[in-house]
């Protein structure tokens, strides 16, 4: 079984969710706390084995690519101020292991990761989408590696979503379970809740064999008129094995505005420098 060291970071979208904040900037970057979205999960992929990070990305997402690289000014002026460079660690690769390519029109989350085939060549990929910020010891990734070293194939995080959610989300049909790994029989984007299978829910992590590339090369459009990951998936399912992950942890979908704060909340009470503040506020707002 091949290891899984690459990993696809779709971030072409246009984050219309959370408008106006993503006007200029790229919902991957909003910070929650004190760092971006996409600095989460790329800590993610490298905690869970990754070597290679490949970002898909479109115009006006440069800001990203640039959070990954060295900032001499920055560093120059830090150092000869005296102050320690600690706080950009998990910012710095060595050359090579952050590259990216152009989704050229944003047509779909499977497009996205079409557009990444000639750099994830032959061999197992992760996908992670940094909106979804997933919190959990060890980290999502890793837990779904540790199920892939066990079961091979496909994989994706499986997680229980509300029965009136179900057209928000690929939608799975389930199998045999077996503790947290379920055996995914089918998959369906986003169905209306009376037509949804289930209420197991895909949510933004995915390790995929590389046969899904040609597969999503000549799909056509799906729900919402996008070349969809998850009918890209639906193609592979009998042909080689496909479970799903319960992820063991928080999810937070950083992809509006409500999933944003309450990741904001959450992870800041999680800081021993930053919860007796906010414990503080929400006592005296009434919130606490
Ligand atoms: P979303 O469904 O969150 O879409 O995409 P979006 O465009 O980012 O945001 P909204 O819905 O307009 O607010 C899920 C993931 O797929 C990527 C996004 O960047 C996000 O990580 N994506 C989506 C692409 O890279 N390209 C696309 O064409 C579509």
């Amino acid at each position: 079984m091949k290891p899984v060291r690459k990993a696809v970071f779709p971030v072409a979208g246009l984050g219309t969710r959370i408008l106006p904040a993503t006007k200029a900037m790229p919902k991957e970057m909003l910070p929650v706390v004190d760092k971006p979205l996409i600095q989460y999960a790329v800590e993610e992929a490298r905690e869970a084995g990754i070597e290679q990070m490949i970002f898909v990305t479109g115009r006006g997402k440069g800001a990203l690519e640039d959070h990954f690289d060295i900032s001499y000014e920055l560093e120059a002026t830090m150092t000869a101020r005296g102050k320690s460079l600690d706080p950009l660690a998990g910012t710095r690769f060595p050359a090579g292991a952050v590259v990216s390519v152009r989704q050229q029109a944003p047509l779909g989350l499977g497009h996205a990761v079409w557009c990444a085939r000639e750099i994830v060549g032959d061999e197992p990929f992760a996908v992670l989408l940094p909106d979804d910020l997933m919190v959990g010891k060890p980290g999502c990734l890793a837990q779904m590696v540790e199920a892939y070293g066990r079961v091979g194939g496909n994989i994706v995080c499986a997680q229980e979503v509300p029965a009136e959610r179900t057209a928000s989300y690929g939608i799975i049909t389930p199998g045999a379970r077996d503790g947290r790994l379920t055996e995914v029989m089918g998959l369906v984007e986003k169905p209306k809740p009376e037509e949804a299978p289930s209420n197991l829910g895909v949510v933004g992590r995915y390790i995929l064999q590389p046969e899904i590339m040609p597969i999503l090369g000549q799909i056509g459009k799906g729900a919402g008129g996008e070349i969809q990951l998850t009918d890209g998936m639906a193609a592979l399912i009998g042909e080689q094995p496909f479970h799903g992950v319960t992820f063991d942890g928080e999810r937070h979908d950083c992809g509006d505005a409500r999933g944003f704060v309450l990741a904001n909340l959450a992870l800041g009470l999680a800081r021993d420098d930053l919860a007796p503040a906010i414990r503080a506020f929400l006592a005296e707002t009434g919130g606490g």
